[in-house]
């Protein structure tokens, strides 16, 4: 079986599918793709069916990255259906963990930053409102989150 990852934001239309495609980019090039699989999902219906957002694309395409898929909300199946739930800051982790009412998940979400080597952030700023600095800021960071995520998922 796959080891499955979820990576999940606001709107899944910046954030969360740069951490998808980003990662698939390090799966595929260390040769894991049939081993672990990613999606992306927002815990807001905003942009249900929209794709990526074209400054993030942009940001995206800088580093060799093709930005692909389209939004969809997060759902409580998803608990059941990933090994690894991914917020990008403390209030997708909180919305999320809001829905787990049992607490039976609460190990399976985890905020993204915990897994950067050389960032000291602790959450990746939403770059919705600001300008193409803050799209580049969250590739970088992203860049830096997946790395240290994939050598963690090799070890399980
Ligand atoms: P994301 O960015 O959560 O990284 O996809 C946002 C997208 C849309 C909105 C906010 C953040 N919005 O308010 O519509």
């Amino acid at each position: 079986m796959p080891y499955k990852l979820l990576f999940v934001c606001l709107g899944n239309i910046c954030r969360s599918p740069s951490a998808e495609n980003i990662m698939n980019h390090l799966i595929a090039e260390a040769g894991l793709s049939d081993q672990i699989i990613c999606d992306s999902a927002g815990t807001s219906n905003y942009h249900i069916g929209s794709p990526p957002d074209r400054r993030m694309t942009m940001a995206a395409a800088q580093q060799g990255i093709t930005m692909t898929g389209s939004a969809r909300q997060f759902v409580a199946a998803d608990f059941e259906n990933f090994d690894l739930i991914l917020a990008m800051d403390k209030a997708n982790y909180e919305d999320i963990l809001a829905i787990d009412r049992t607490g039976k998940y609460r190990d399976k979400v985890r905020l993204m930053c915990d897994f950067c080597r050389s960032h000291s952030d602790r959450e990746v700023p939403d770059p919705y409102y600001g300008g193409q600095s803050g799209f580049t800021y969250v590739i970088d960071l992203l860049m830096d989150a997946c790395r240290g995520l994939l050598e963690e998922v090799k070890k399980v």
